[in-house]
């Protein structure tokens, strides 16, 4: 007996099959576009207007997402069949709520949302729960047990606000007479001023990767299985990914340790879905850092490097349909910034940048730049990785930003 899947209607007419998108950045505008071509009718929200994925979405909301009652009066308007989270900044104690009464799907699920939207409960599941290696922690919430932390932990060590992410409010603190600043640093770099900072010890490796895996449904059995794309190398640059490339070369024993860890805290998160999960390398070592339970922002490389992106892998492991993670290409991706702080932006130089036939470009359309705001980010392919990254690099240089 084969099983019966979902059934997708038709967008904008009774039988939709209604996807609701939580955040509306440039990962979930490539994540609409893959539904879109499926069919799935799209609602997207996020706090301001005109998000990337707004305007490829069939409806779109602007709304304070962290407010309880202005989720769920959305939720009650659209009725979703999908409810998919794209940031952490969400009252995430309404999707847990929409999954117990079965309102909702919330993707991957109500418990890797709400687990992962902040670094206590995601590293308590990791190291503590299911024993995997990471760095040694400590949590504070004053000024008086964080300096004690520090001092437990050693230098240099890394603080990070148990509420934040892409770097925000993060510092690597060298020796105590930096734990100060760093106190104060993290107080106003979070995302809510919730207090509370992780300080773990840093990790001396060789190269980070991110290791998407796929937890998707067989397309016989209905069984959930995992799947892994081939590991994305990075470049991080305080705390913000500036360079992706795919294959990361390891050791097989390395691969194989990656693939255990992501196995052990993807099926513990449950559901369907693509997650990146961020581990650090040293010879044969990995140790977890963090995992999204998205797309990440270095899989951006995929669009260049495989016949099923990380988009289209997650839209097709949502709505319970089979995935291909074969990467065809070696391939790498570099971000593009505004440089610059200011709205109605224009990009040139576009004709330069695509001049070799191996690059390609995504330009977001935010409506609005600042310095360190990704706006843009080119792929290349290449015979090495090496080489696809000069080239990435040199595509997104090409591209320069003006004023209008
Ligand atoms: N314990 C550590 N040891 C060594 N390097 C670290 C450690 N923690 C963080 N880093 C470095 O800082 C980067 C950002 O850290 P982390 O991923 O925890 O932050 P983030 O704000 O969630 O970033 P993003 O949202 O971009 O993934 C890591 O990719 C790594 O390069
Ligand atoms: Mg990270």
């Amino acid at each position: 007996m084969i099983y019966m899947s979902v059934t997708i209607g038709t967008p904008l007419q009774a039988s939709a099959f209604k996807v609701l998108l939580l955040g509306s950045g440039e990962l979930g505008k490539e994540v609409v576009i893959s539904l879109q071509r499926l069919g799935v009718e799209v609602h997207a929200a996020d706090r301001y207007d005109h998000a990337p994925a707004m305007q490829v979405a069939h409806y779109s909301y602007t709304l304070n997402m962290a407010d309880a009652e202005e989720l769920k009066q959305l939720i009650e308007q659209v009725k979703p069949n999908l409810i998919i989270p794209e940031i952490e900044a969400i009252a995430t104690q309404v999707l847990v709520e929409i999954e117990e009464q079965n309102i909702a799907t919330v993707i991957p699920s109500a418990k890797a949302v709400n687990l992962t939207m902040n670094r206590e409960g995601i590293r308590r599941l990791a190291a503590e729960e299911l024993g995997l290696p990471t760095s040694a922690y400590r949590f504070a919430d004053s000024i008086e047990s964080f300096r004690a932390a520090c001092d437990d932990i050693g230098y240099p060590n890394f603080v990070k606000p148990v509420m934040s992410s892409s770097g925000k409010g993060q510092s690597r603190v060298k020796s105590f007479d930096e734990v100060d600043a760093a106190w104060e640093y993290a107080q106003t770099g979070g995302r809510v001023n919730q207090g509370k900072v992780i300080v773990e010890s840093q990790i001396d490796f060789d190269f980070e990767i991110t290791l998407l895996t796929v937890r998707a449904k067989n397309a016989e059995t209905g069984e959930i299985e995992t799947q892994y794309c081939d590991p994305i190398g990075h470049r991080q640059d305080a705390g913000d990914y500036v360079e992706s490339w795919q294959p990361q070369a390891m050791t097989p024993a390395a691969l194989e340790e990656s693939k255990r860890i992501a196995h052990k805290v993807t099926a513990a998160l449950g559901g369907c879905g693509i997650f990146g999960v961020e581990l650090f390398v040293k010879g044969d070592k990995v140790w977890f850092s963090e995992v999204s339970p998205r797309p990440h922002d270095t899989g951006l490389v995929t669009l260049a490097s495989q016949f099923q992106s990380e988009f289209e892998l997650h839209a097709r492991a949502i709505l319970g349909l089979p995935v291909n993670t074969t990467r065809h290409s070696v391939a790498a991706s570099a971000v593009i910034y505004a440089g610059v702080d200011d709205t109605n932006l224009s990009f040139s130089g576009l004709n330069l940048a695509l001049s070799h036939p191996d690059t390609d470009l995504r330009l977001f359309g935010k409506p609005e730049g600042f310095k360190r705001r990704r706006m843009g980010v080119a792929t290349a392919r290449a015979e090495t990785t090496d080489q696809a990254r000069e080239l990435a690099l040199h595509t997104a240089t090409q591209v320069s930003v003006q004023q209008n």
